[in-house]
């Protein structure tokens, strides 16, 4: 068994572990840290449940080893809001009903913190392009859509 010693940085915490080189970085944060707010759906790249920041781009976990992560910063949908003290997205989200079962919303909300924080998503279509890589079952997008598109411009 091949292992390494690596510090991430999760959240603004920095984490030091031995882990097994083959271990995902979505395992890693699920299993190893505890952190179970980012989703595991395909575990190949398809469903972006598993959606984090890495080094302030968004990534999937479960394309990812922790190794790779040695050394970066990484930003989970823990790092966003708490319960009583929701960020302005994860508010929006509760008020347009964006989510149902809840378990692409992880994904959704990394995935719409980095699109805010890169474009201008001038107009619904280019948010529903954007978030063409996620998919939620439960929903039909729209109110996600809508969710994102309240906080445009104050991100
Ligand atoms: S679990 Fe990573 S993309 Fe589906
Ligand atoms: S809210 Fe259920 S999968 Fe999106």
């Amino acid at each position: 068994m091949t292992t390494r010693d690596i510090t991430v940085t999760v959240d603004g915490t920095a984490y030091r572990h031995v882990v097994e080189a083959r271990l995902l970085l979505s395992d890693f944060l699920r299993q190893t840290l505890g952190l179970t707010g980012t989703h595991v759906g395909c575990e190949h790249g398809v469903c972006g449940a598993c959606t984090i920041m890495l080094d302030g781009d968004s990534v999937r976990a479960c394309l990812m080893f922790a190794v790779q992560a040695d050394g970066c910063h990484v930003e989970t949908v823990e790092g966003l809001g708490r319960i009583g003290q929701l960020n302005p997205l994860q508010r929006a989200f509760h008020e347009h009903h964006a989510l149902q079962c809840g378990f692409c919303t992880p994904g959704m909300l990394m995935t719409a913190t980095d699109l805010l924080k890169k474009y201008p998503l001038a107009t619904d279509d280019d948010i529903r392009e954007g978030l063409s890589g996620n998919l939620c079952r439960c929903t039909g997008y729209d109110h996600i859509v809508k969710a994102i598109s309240a906080v445009k411009g104050t991100a």
